[in-house]
């Protein structure tokens, strides 16, 4: 199952069949509450679409991540020691964790991702800039289950999970997902995670419905994508971008909404949408501090420091295998 591309590169684990994914995708379109995983977001044109994003005023997350890693680079690389295995989970065009090698200096990189040709080209590049660096790319979608093959060194592995990535995740997934970073992290590893806060709701509603629409125009890509992988007909044109923090879930919610009665065909099944009728695209989950540390540590990780930005709005945990 693994291919090697090039001497010490670049592996792929092909993803689950084509057919499964079709199928997981279909059990949620005809659920009566129906669903899509967030991973549909991310075609050619939904990473683009994420990238500007990342760069609009409203959207906080990206910037203040940053701005926490660039005033507290030198303090984090005291706190988790140098060399080691950094391994990079939904690592896109890398350049966040190429950020933390002239500190961190590991030994290898392990970028992995859902969207591998992408991955393959930003190694490449990298791999020019840090010669001694190994670097072994992995395709992998991290909302299934999924293991490290034996090429990834097990020395003082440190899981980088940047972005309030982890948000996607239902909490108790999420817990689920810690705790399995914990299993492969050995006793000398560790974590370190971008986590986005709870804060004022006027905020983070701006920061899922831009004025701009980008937001939007993510959300509604993903009826393109969705008609690529499963051969259906939905029309974009039909819907219209939902995004709202639920305050008793503790996350933003984004749905497409049908402007009108919809019906959708595709191979082998159809599904009517009633005028007003929605499919739940994303939560992102928000999180205090408090609450997220409490979760590493039924993970199995104790927390040995945080660091903020001054309106507390997002924070950087390290972690280490407890
Ligand atoms: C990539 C999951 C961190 O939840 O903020 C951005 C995705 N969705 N705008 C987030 C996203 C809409 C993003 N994560």
């Amino acid at each position: 199952m693994l291919s090697s591309t090039s001497a010490n590169t670049a592996t792929v684990i092909p993803l689950h069949s084509y057919q499964a994914v079709q199928h997981e995708l279909e059990a949620g379109l005809l659920s009566d509450a129906a669903y899509t995983s967030p991973k549909y977001f991310y075609d050619a044109v939904g990473s683009v679409l994420f990238e500007a994003i990342c760069v609009l005023p409203e959207y906080y997350p990206t910037r203040t991540e940053a701005a926490i890693f660039s005033t507290h680079m030198a303090d984090m690389a005291h706190v988790i020691g140098a060399g080691g295995t950094l391994i990079d989970l939904g690592a896109g065009n890398c350049a966040k964790a190429a950020r933390l090698f002239p500190r961190l200096h590991p030994d290898q990189y392990v970028p992995i991702d859902i969207s591998v040709d992408h991955l393959q080209d930003a190694v490449r590049r990298l791999q020019q800039r840090f010669p001694h660096i190994e670097m072994t790319a992995l395709g992998l979608d991290l909302s299934q289950d999924w293991v490290l093959p034996s090429e990834v060194r097990e020395e003082k592995r440190l899981f980088f999970y940047p972005g309030s990535s982890i948000g996607n995740f239902e909490p108790a997934q999420a817990l689920h997902f810690l705790r399995h970073l914990r299993s492969l992290s050995g006793d000398e590893g560790g974590i370190l995670i971008g986590v986005d806060l709870i804060k004022e709701h006027s905020l983070l509603n701006a920061a899922y419905a831009d004025s701009l629409g980008v937001t939007a125009a993510f959300n509604l890509n993903l009826l393109r994508h969705v008609n690529r992988v499963l051969g259906s007909d939905f029309d974009v044109r039909q819907w219209q971008h939902l995004a709202f923090f639920n305050p008793e879930k503790s996350r933003i919610e984004m749905h497409l909404q049908a402007q009108a009665d919809v019906r959708v065909s595709w191979p082998g099944a159809h599904r009517n949408f009633i005028r007003g009728e929605r499919i739940h695209t994303e939560n992102s989950y928000k999180y205090s501090i408090n609450s997220f540390v409490d979760l590493l540590a039924s993970a199995g990780f104790s927390t040995t420091r945080h660091w903020t930005d001054e309106n507390g709005w997002f924070a950087v945990i390290y972690a280490k295998a407890a």
